[in-house]
């Protein structure tokens, strides 16, 4: 048997200060989604996540709360375990920095970087952020502030032991440019990179003034950098200093996945103490965007924190884990907010997936007898849709491989729709009627099985327990809780006869929350949002109408067409070609540099030859024409709603 290939992949260790929200929930998520798909694609995955304990933040909330910080942490961190558990995250080791194995990772490789000559002692003055654990010089300060929080910081002054960080910035640059991988996404990269290229500081690497850390052996009354201690967590769980073997196999990480505020941590200090202690850097630092709510962060002294573990047990844990890796698009910031996750549930779960799963099932049992049909080999739309189903896989892979969740979901969601238009343009309620045509419902049936099956593999990754939900009234699978990646690109292997079970619907629509939401709107005075009347459409309705701000960077006149633009504009990390009806209204240079908005999930059409991805928006009285931009600037990728 091939050995499998090993594939290390790691979450962010998360403060036990307080039980976590539904933006830490993201990340681990987000890591668990390609744990499950590099599985099921054979591969031997190490999964980690865990939390990080030390520090002077947990020392002081657990003072202020009159408790030990050993204490203290206990409870918050078995929610954390009972949150991974309900979120069906399947990690396979759980580090807590206060364990001994780590006590002696994190000072075995001080004590050799110290040797090595890179760990110096030295007075320290400089500014110290508690909620960031990060250190700052005055010049770094942004109005006497931290520049990442915008917090207030603390002068401290302490005999200290430093880490020699700026003498490996060239190596460090170096190591960037030659592997793009590196850090990503790219607008990540350029932000590291300018960061470095600024000038780095030596790093403080010891405390005196508090207690809870990690002690320096050599260096009584000194505790370890709570950064340095947390950023080892991700060597000691694979064995570093304890299991060779372990440690040769998975390291190192092929992916750490992070928030944007902790990416800084990650590929500037983590990479040069690494460096320091000659061992390799991880492969991949990928740092996502944040899960912002409407009005701003999420956070405890806001008191608007949204508890995952209460959304779970309303909606279900795949709509939260579909919502959340839906939500936020490659790299960028996304909003939470009930309303939209109800919508997203209603339309993509409940309308799209749902009801393609359940009209299949009524047709085979009121068509075949509740049995699925043999088939001849597709032809027309039924073979356009094997070949899609083919094509999504390859899609989804490659979204993933890059994590760009909402990408593969799209990618997914393309094919549903595809299937479903395929019911309507077959109209088997007319076949059926028509002698002659039985042995087309048939391949429209079993076409239609053979989609869902390879659906409900692909969506496994995002949506765990939904292969045994669809297996309990579609039989399809031999095991739905152990299936292969390449299972989804299996066509043809539904045993015909196969008898079909309808069951509950497998996204319950959410009427009372979409109730409630909509007499919310009519207590605050919005205008009529009742769906029911003639010309009205719901929230629900308008949100699946996708709206980005996008940056034109450039844009010319379509050849040979004297009313056509071509644009190429940027939202976010992604660029796009849009083509606009504007060239009698805009010259085309007027027109780069702007920040218009797009429609971003309009089918692509083709225009003289020249693929439209999204349409801009404009407002016209058929004379005068105005390209539509927001009022301030906002950053490309935005959401407009
Ligand atoms: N303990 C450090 C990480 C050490 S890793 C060696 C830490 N912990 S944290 O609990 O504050 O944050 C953990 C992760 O949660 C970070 O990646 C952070 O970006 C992420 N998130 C916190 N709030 C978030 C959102 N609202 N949305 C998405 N991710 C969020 O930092």
């Amino acid at each position: 048997m091939e050995a499998k290939t090993p594939f290390y992949i790691t979450t962010p260790i998360y403060y036990p200060s307080d039980n976590l929200h539904i933006g830490h929930a993201y990340t681990t998520v987000a890591a668990d989604c390609v744990a499950r798909f590099k599985r099921m694609q054979g591969f031997d995955v190490f999964f980690l996540t865990g939390s990080d304990e030390h520090g002077q933040k947990i020392e002081r909330t657990a003072r202020e709360k009159g408790m030990e910080p050993a204490d203290y942490i206990e409870g918050i961190v078995a929610n954390f375990k009972k949150l991974w558990q309900t979120l069906l995250i399947t990690n396979d080791d759980f580090i807590r920095t206060t364990e001994e194995r780590h006590r002696q990772a994190v000072q075995k490789i001080f004590q050799q970087v110290y040797e090595k000559g890179d760990i110096y002692k030295a007075r320290y003055e400089g500014w110290y952020c508690t909620p960031c654990e990060a250190f700052w010089t005055e010049r770094q300060l942004v109005d006497g502030k931290c520049p990442d929080c915008d917090r207030p910081v603390e002068l401290t002054q302490e005999e200290s032991y430093f880490f020699a960080m700026s003498k490996y910035a060239p190596r460090l640059l170096q190591h960037i440019e030659e592997n793009p991988d590196f850090i990503q996404p790219e607008s990540r990269r350029n932000e590291m990179v300018n960061f470095i290229k600024s000038g780095l500081e030596d790093l403080c690497v010891s405390r005196t003034t508090f207690q809870w850390g990690i002690p320096i052996p050599a260096a009584p009354g000194h505790v370890i950098y709570v950064w340095f201690d947390a950023l080892v967590n991700y060597l000691t769980a694979v064995g570093y200093g304890s299991d060779e073997e372990k440690f040769r196999r998975y390291w190192p990480a092929d992916v750490h996945l992070v928030g944007k505020d902790i990416v800084r941590f990650h590929t500037v200090i983590w990479p040069t103490i690494l460096m320091a202690a000659g061992l390799p850097l991880p492969k991949r630092v990928f740092g996502h965007g944040w899960l912002m709510l409407e009005g701003g962060k999420m956070s405890k002294s806001k008191g608007n924190v949204v508890d995952p573990m209460v959304l779970v047990e309303r909606y279900g844990v795949d709509a939260i884990r579909y919502y959340l890796l839906k939500e936020l698009t490659y790299g960028m910031d996304g909003t939470y907010s009930e309303d939209l996750l109800v919508a997203r549930i209603n339309s993509d779960l409940a309308n799209d997936l749902g009801n393609l799963v359940s009209r299949t099932i009524g047709m085979i049992e009121r068509y075949r007898q509740g049995r699925v049909p043999a088939a001849a080999a597709p032809t027309g739309g039924a073979a356009e849709i094997v070949h899609l189903a083919l094509a999504t896989k390859q899609e989804v892979e490659r979204q993933l491989d890059r994590l760009d969740f909402s990408s593969a979901l799209q990618a997914i969601w393309r094919l549903v729709g595809r299937a479903n238009k395929f019911i309507d343009e077959s109209a088997p309620w007319l076949l059926v009627k028509e002698a002659g045509r039985q042995g087309e419902l048939d391949m429209v049936l079993c076409t239609l099985v053979e989609a869902i099956r390879a659906i409900t593999v692909m969506c496994a990754p995002f949506m765990p327990t939904l292969p045994r939900r669809v297996q309990e009234q579609l039989a399809v699978f031999e095991d739905p809780d152990s299936l292969t990646w390449e299972e989804a690109g299996r066509w043809g292997t539904v045993p015909s006869g196969l008898q079909v079970r309808k069951g509950p619907a497998l996204f319950p629509r959410i009427d009372t929350a979409a109730r409630e939401n909509l007499e919310e709107a009519a207590a605050a005075g919005e205008p009529g949002q009742q769906p029911q009347e003639a010309g009205l459409i719901s929230i629900e309705e308008f949100t699946r109408l996708d709206l980005r701000v996008a940056e034109v960077l450039s844009a010319e006149k379509m050849k040979k067409a004297d009313k056509l633009l071509v644009l190429r504009v940027r939202l976010g990390d992604e660029e796009r070609t849009v083509v606009a009806g504007i060239a009698q209204h805009y010259e085309p240079e007027a027109l780069i540099g702007k920040k218009i908005v797009v429609v971003a999930n309009l089918k692509p059409t083709r225009l003289r030859g020249v693929e439209s991805q999204g349409m801009l928006l404009a407002a016209s009285d058929g004379e005068v024409l105005g390209v539509v931009v927001p009022d301030r600037d906002v950053p490309s990728g935005s959401r407009v709603k």
